[in-house]
């Protein structure tokens, strides 16, 4: 077993590697989780200490209580920047001025990411602690943290220094950023205002699970103290930084002099929009490492590099107007009307302003003039007021403190950063929880457009979800703009929709928290709508990537009277939802089968026969129903045999269980 474990530790190192920090993927994300399961269960069936570098180390640690800060050996400084190539040259003078040097000067110029700077410590080629810049002499520990992303390595490859401070930028790719917001909205939660904001938060969560559930990426730049001379030059050092593994952005380039370092500039800011992720500017450094040395620094930043600043892809223009959205949770939403302006290719008329506190901060008034920006290069956001000591400005801005779509009272609970709506009858969250549920990730109800749903809403034919399934063609008639033939087309549509894969069903359904990942994972644990709905929050926790937010939502959401309610008008509208299919490499006659458990199992405990039930594809559920597959009945049977006798459900006894099990084992042979 030792050598297996190894083995598998080596595989999944080599294949994080040369996934992440090469590029050259060798193992699917599939295989890679089954690989990485397997190796979790082999360890913890060893019983023996699992050593800080293999890869089931990544994720697993506990939520932190808080931050601890940490000093940096040497402070992380910051840098000087240059807005035009102007003070590009101005740079370079300086630098000979200071150096009293005629010779030419070599530069190696970097993509600046957007995103925040880590320091990560090895010792002995292993990395034992990670910490946040901060204000650059004291930053936080987030090793926990760091050690989930699974582009930096755990242990260096080849020789490494005895001890070696690596610095970074941690950062999230835009397609990442855009997924995850798609995703938040979804579930009812606040949006991040760019990709820089979400890599930030994820980095500073306390726990360590919803950080790895982040697909965060990191490029080394440099190093802080190092016990040994790694390199004569930054290219040098970044090539050797490179050679231990540690990933090194390709898109660097060394510059034989400072034409060479314009034209790269020129040609980066040109293409900063085809790259995946947000860069701000270029970093120039002098190549020489002995003449940095001779540069030093000034009081926070060295003199021997310089950010070139891009243009930002900003403008002015004036707030016409704040308005307030209420979405399908009933959270109100801050909306800036803007004057029309042309923002790199598009015209923007409206920015988001998340929430009260970030109105508030930035002090967004009706009528200011404001900085707007395309933050990750989709949503507009308003960066600052430009007039903010203009004598005539509006009132600041306040929060309705009644919902502007129905008047109900509007409440902020504590802790949250949204205010809410509390009437679950309000016209804007009937019409948006409709539009979720037939959304693309839900229940996917072709040619049912927002203003259709506005329409069914308010002429009084749709109050909920459900009642989109007693919905006639009839009534689609009398709507505005509704011909026979797209009336026929809906309802066929809505038919089919009632047969959608139960994950569908889970997402359309909107419980808080819970998007289309989490709702994959409990539809593959609980198969049925009724065993989710009977879930408890111990076995919620159980499920990869469902931490207690989740859980606790989950639950909550399926003990609310009114929700009740709306599961039993769905079943009666004769929604059906289709068990999950197992996946490829879990092909087995019992996928997907449900067994009831009863009476006393000779040789074999509850959880034994549940655990060959679950490892053979099956699932084990708590009542009997039409829908029950076997019952696997011991001594003493209860109330069920006669249930399963009455509604036909196979009853197996212990010898049937073992067959049917051997069978499986066989059918398993033969495919392969
Ligand atoms: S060098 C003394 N190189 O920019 C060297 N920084 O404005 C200081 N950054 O805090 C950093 N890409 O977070 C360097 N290729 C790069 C960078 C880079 C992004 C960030 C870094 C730093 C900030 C300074």
């Amino acid at each position: 077993m030792n050598e297996k474990i190894k083995a598998l530790r080596e595989e999944l190192t080599e294949a994080n590697y040369r996934y992440y920090t090469l590029d050259q993927p060798t193992l699917s994300d599939h295989e890679y989780d089954r690989k990485l399961r397997r190796l979790m269960e082999l360890e913890a069936a060893s019983g023996l200490p699992v050593p800080p570098d293999s890869p089931s180390q990544r994720v697993g640690a506990q939520p932190a209580e808080g931050f601890v800060s940490v000093r940096h050996s040497l402070p992380m400084l910051s840098l000087e920047n240059g807005f035009d190539f102007y003070e590009v040259r101005e740079f370079e003078e300086r630098i000979r001025r200071f150096l009293g040097w005629t010779e030419p000067l070599v530069y190696v110029c970097e993509p600046k990411l957007d995103g925040l700077a880590v320091e990560l410590i090895y010792e002995q080629g292993l990395l034992t602690r990670a910490a946040t810049r901060g204000d650059g002499t004291t930053g936080e520990d987030v090793t926990h943290n760091i050690r989930t992303v699974r582009q930096i390595p755990l242990r260096l490859r080849s020789a490494p220094p005895e001890v070696l401070a690596v610095r970074g930028e941690v950062f999230i790719d835009v397609v990442q950023f855009q997924r995850l917001n798609r995703e938040r909205e979804e579930a009812g939660e606040q949006t991040y205002a760019n990709p820089r904001n979400l890599a930030a938060g994820s980095l500073r969560q306390l726990d360590p699970a919803i950080t790895a559930s982040r697909p965060l990426r990191f490029f080394c730049y440099g190093v802080g103290e190092v016990s040994q001379t790694l390199a004569h030059t930054q290219h040098g050092l970044l090539e050797a930084l490179g050679m231990l593994g540690l990933p090194v952005n390709h898109r660097i380039k060394l510059c034989p002099d400072l034409e060479a370092v314009i034209d790269f500039l020129r040609e980066m800011e040109e293409s900063r929009h085809d790259l995946e992720y947000e860069i701000d500017g270029a970093v120039i450094k002098v190549d020489d490492l002995a003449l940095q040395d001779r540069l030093g620094q000034k009081a926070r930043a060295p003199r021997w590099a310089l950010a070139y600043k891009f243009k930002a892809v900003q403008e002015a223009t004036t707030v016409q107007e704040i308005m307030v959205s209420v979405g399908r949770t009933g959270a109100l939403t801050p909306v800036a009307i803007l004057e029309p302006v042309f923002i790199g290719g598009v015209t923007v008329s409206r920015a988001s302003l998340h929430n009260f506190d970030e109105v508030a901060r930035k002090d967004v008034r009706k009528g200011d003039r404001v900085l707007v920006q395309r933050a990750g290069d989709v949503i507009p956001e308003v960066v600052q007021v430009l007039d903010p000591d203009r004598e005539d400005r509006s009132e600041p801005f306040a929060m309705p403190r009644t919902c502007p779509v129905c008047g109900s009272e509007v409440v902020r609970l504590e802790g949250e950063s949204a205010h809410r709506c509390v009437n679950l009858a309000c016209p804007a969250i009937v019409k948006e929880s409709i539009r979720h549920f037939a959304a693309k990730g839900g229940l996917d109800v072709e040619g049912l457009g927002p203003k259709l749903v506005d329409q069914l809403v308010e002429q009084g034919l749709v109050n909920d979800p459900a009642d989109l399934f007693f919905l006639t063609k009839e009534d689609l008639l009398g709507l505005e703009r509704m011909a026979e033939k797209s009336a026929r087309n809906l309802i066929q549509t809505l038919d089919a929709a009632r047969r959608r894969p139960l994950e569908r069903l889970i997402t359309a359904l909107g419980i808080r928290h819970v998007g289309e990942v989490q709702a994959r994972a409990l539809a593959k644990r609980f198969g049925i709508l009724e065993e989710l709905m009977m879930a408890e929050e111990k076995q919620l926790l159980d499920l990869d990537g469902i931490g207690s937010q989740v859980a606790q939502s989950v639950v909550t959401f399926f003990s609310t009277p009114a929700n009740k309610d709306l599961l039993a008008k769905l079943e009666k509208a004769g929604v059906e939802p289709q068990a999950p299919e197992p996946e490829e490499g879990e092909v087995s006659s019992l996928a997907g089968k449900s067994f009831v458990l009863t009476g006393t199992l000779e040789g074999l405990t509850r959880a034994e026969a549940k655990a060959l039930i679950q490892r053979a594809g099956g699932r084990v559920i708590s009542a009997v129903s039409k829908k029950t597959d076997y019952l696997l009945a011991g001594e003493n049977p209860g109330s069920k045999l006669t249930k399963a006798g009455e509604l036909g459900v196979a009853v197996l006894d212990l010898e049937g269980f073992h067959r049917l099990l051997a069978e499986k084992n066989n059918g398993e042979n033969n495919n392969g």
